[in-house]
C-alpha cells in the first residue's frame, strides 16, 4: 500500500527532525506539501496518515488543507487557475470576469476541462486587489500571477498553458 511513511520515510524523518519532539504538529504543513508534490492533491488517507504522524486530529489536518488555496483535496487539472472574487476584486468586476471565462472554456467553477489541463477555482484575496480581475495559476511546481486581466487575455494564457501541456506530453 502506498503510504507517506512507505514512500517517503527519509523525507518524513528529515521534516520531523526540524522540530522538537513535543512540537511535531509544526510539521503538518511540510508534510502536506510533500504529499501534494507527489500526488497533486491531498487525499483523506494522506490526511489521516499526517494526523497520525504529527499527533493531531484528521479534522485539524483537513482544516489546514481546506484553508490554503495552495492545497487541493481533489485531483484537478494540470493547472489550477484561481480567480480572486473577494469583495475588492468583485468591485472591479471579478465575478463577471469569472463567469464569462467559465462560459468561454465550457466549464463551471470547480470543474476541470475535458482535456485535463485547466481547473478553474474561486479563491479569496491574493493581494492583488487593485489590479483585478486577477488570478494565479498553480502548476508544474510554480505559481504565476496575472493581473488586470480581460477574458481575452485570460484565454490567451489558457491557450499557452494547453500548448505547454501538449509539449510536455509529447516529450
Ligand atoms: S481581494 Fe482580490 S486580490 Fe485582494
Amino acid at each position: 500500500m502506498n503510504t507517506i511513511l512507505n514512500d517517503y520515510a527519509d523525507e518524513v524523518q528529515a521534516i520531523l527532525a526540524r522540530y522538537p519532539q513535543d512540537q511535531k504538529r509544526s510539521a503538518v504543513m511540510p508534510l502536506i506539501h510533500l504529499v501534494q508534490a507527489r500526488d497533486g492533491y491531498v487525499t483523506k488517507q494522506a490526511m489521516t496518515e499526517i494526523a497520525e504522524i504529527v499527533g493531531i486530529s484528521v479534522t485539524d489536518v483537513a482544516s489546514v488543507v481546506g484553508f490554503y488555496t495552495l492545497y487541493h483535496e481533489e485531483k484537478g487539472g494540470r493547472y489550477h487557475l484561481q480567480v480572486c472574487t473577494d469583495l475588492p476584486c468583485a468591485l472591479r468586476g471579478a465575478d463577471e470576469f469569472l463567469a464569462k471565462l467559465c462560459e468561454n472554456i465550457g466549464i463551471k467553477v470547480g470543474e476541470t476541462t475535458p482535456d485535463g489541463v485547466i481547473t478553474i477555482e474561486e479563491v479569496t484575496c491574493l493581494a492583488g486587489c487593485h489590479h483585478a480581475p486577477m488570478f494565479q495559476v498553480q502548476g508544474d511546481g510554480a505559481i504565476t500571477y496575472h493581473e488586470n486581466q480581460s477574458v481575452d487575455s485570460a484565454l490567451e494564457i489558457i491557450a499557452e498553458l494547453r500548448r505547454k501541456a501538449a509539449a510536455q506530453e509529447a516529450e
